[in-house]
């Protein structure tokens, strides 16, 4: 999407007037048998209910929305309190119009309301524009979005006054449909914008005489129309962006098309992604173009990469900044660290929070950062450990290494100056310094700081027994 969310909320919040949101997400999610609430299960790795909020929010200001929670309300709230949305308590879920009835006191003051669900995240922005402006055009009191998918099993449908007609006389649910009606194709998406001056003079003859037992936002068709009261549908043109995830099989199929879109987009921006379908690219990651990205490769949350950049299959990497011109091999775990232009890492390294792999450096196989500095063309090549570490530039880290930075009690640093050159196998102790350009020779235990320019050893001389296997061979014999 190329506006940016101000623009096009300010440009909306002219055009629409006052025009509130309300975003139903109250529900358990019973079909899910989770003990999350459904709204907090994630496609492209972010909750539903952030998608539904990001589509709002490019529509009506955050302060315009309201999110109506229920079950588990505060653990829906503290996830999505940061967008600056508006929350109405609905304590008893007792339906969808019960939701709205909870809304009353937030949406009065509206000219206008859009309802969206919770758990319909593929939403687009340009379709409730076209929504909205339909309802606009054709003055109604209640406008439906809906759509013609495969297979309607579980959902309203539109029974309209006849086929090509925008008016809607009722939407059945799934378990009220009559013998006749179950070839009736249009679904209700759940998404609607009302007048809120006849939704709120008829939302409380709203009843629970159903197979539910609940308040159906749905019977507002039959009612408003009851009421002489004019209600419209419009057809999406995208089936796919109103399907609601009620169950696992669902979120995993919504979850999949968010995923092919973003590879998509990627895709459209010059990255060339292989074998699309394998990997795992978050909605919200971002890689510049000439960058590779291998088969079984996942690229999670606020992930960004830069061009020119080949990371190799098995990777996993999670709110990393990437520069350009990185290599990334086989199998390697990143998470919330940065690596710089022209960096290598790999194969199997584990980047662990905090990690800053600077400039043209080397992290090879079976080496472990954390909080660890590396800085321009230093190298730690093999089987190494470096944990609250920094390491200067042009620093060599032999095979090995260990930074020994916590005493069962406390974590300390181990600060390693540019130049140095440290043998394999040593461990260093923290809290530790080496300066600039000192030596530690291989398999030391350094406990003292290293001064610069300095050899320093710490492990005990070897000793060589010349014609000792011959000697002892001899005493054995002797000994039978
Ligand atoms: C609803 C519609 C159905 C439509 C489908 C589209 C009704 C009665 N039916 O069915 O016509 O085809 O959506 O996806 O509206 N919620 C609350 N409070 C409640 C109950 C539900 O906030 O008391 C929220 C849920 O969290 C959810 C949304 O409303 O986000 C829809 O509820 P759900 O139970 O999923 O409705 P469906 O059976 O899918
Ligand atoms: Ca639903």
């Amino acid at each position: 999407m190329s506006r940016t969310r101000e623009d096009s909320a300010v440009r909306h919040s002219e055009a629409i007037g006052r025009m509130a949101v309300v975003i139903m997400a109250a529900g358990k999610g019973t079909r899910l048998k989770s003990k999350r609430p459904k709204v907090l299960h994630e496609i492209g790795g972010r909750p539903l209910l952030s998608h539904v909020i990001a589509a709002a929010g490019r529509v009506v200001a955050p302060n315009d929305i309201y999110v109506v929670i229920g079950h588990q309300a505060e653990r829906v709230r503290e996830a999505v309190a940061a967008t600056g949305v508006g929350f109405v308590e609905q304590t008893e879920q007792r339906g969808t119009g019960h939701a709205i009835q909870c809304a009353r006191p937030a949406i009065a003051g509206y000219e206008h309301v859009l309802v969206l669900s919770g758990d319909v995240p593929l939403i687009r922005t340009e379709t409730i524009e076209d929504l909205w402006r339909f309802h606009q055009a054709e003055r109604a009191a209640m406008t439906i979005l809906t759509a013609i998918p495969e297979d309607p099993t579980g959902y309203g449908r539109v029974l309209r006054r006849s086929p090509d007609s925008p008016e809607v006389e009722a939407i059945v649910e799934q378990k009220a449909l009559a013998a006749g009606q179950h070839d009736l194709r249009e679904i209700n998406s759940g998404i609607y914008a009302f007048r809120v001056a006849p939704l709120l003079e008829h939302l409380d003859k709203l009843t629970n005489q159903n197979a539910h037992k609940e308040f159906y936002l749905t019977d507002m068709a039959g009612l408003l129309g009851a009421a002489g009261e004019r209600v419209v549908a419009t057809l999406s043109t995208v089936a796919a962006e109103v399907l609601g995830a009620n169950t696992i099989a669902e979120l995993v199929a919504l979850d999949a098309t968010m995923r092919r879109e973003t590879a998509s987009r990627l895709m459209a921006a010059g990255v060339t992604i292989y074998r699309p379908e394998t990997c795992v690219i978050d909605a919200e990651v971002e890689i510049e173009p000439d960058t590779v990205i291998e088969p079984f490769v996942q690229l999670l949350g606020r992930t960004r990469i830069g061009g020119d950049c080949l990371i190799r299959s098995y990777t996993v990497i999670e709110n990393c900044k990437v520069g350009s011109n990185v290599l990334v091999r086989q199998g390697c775990v990143m998470a919330e660290s940065t690596v710089e232009d022209g960096a290598r890492i790999g194969p199997y390294a584990h980047l662990r929070p905090g990690s800053e792999i600077g400039q043209d450096a080397h992290v090879g196989n079976f080496v472990e950062t954390k909080k660890a500095r590396l800085g321009k063309g230093a190298k730690a090549n093999h089987l190494t450990y470096l944990g609250d570490a920094e390491v200067g530039e042009g620093t060599n880290v032999g095979a090995g290494v260990i930074t020994c930075n916590y005493d069962g009690v406390n974590k300390f640093r181990t600060k390693i100056g540019k130049g140095v050159f440290v043998g394999s196998d040593s461990t260093l102790v923290a809290p530790l310094t080496v300066e600039d350009g000192a030596y530690i020779g291989a398999g030391s235990c350094i406990t003292m700081d290293v001064p610069a320019g300095a050899l320093a050893l710490g492990r005990s001389r070897q000793v060589t027994k010349e014609g000792w296997v011959a000697a002892r061979k001899a005493q054995q014999q002797e000994k039978r």
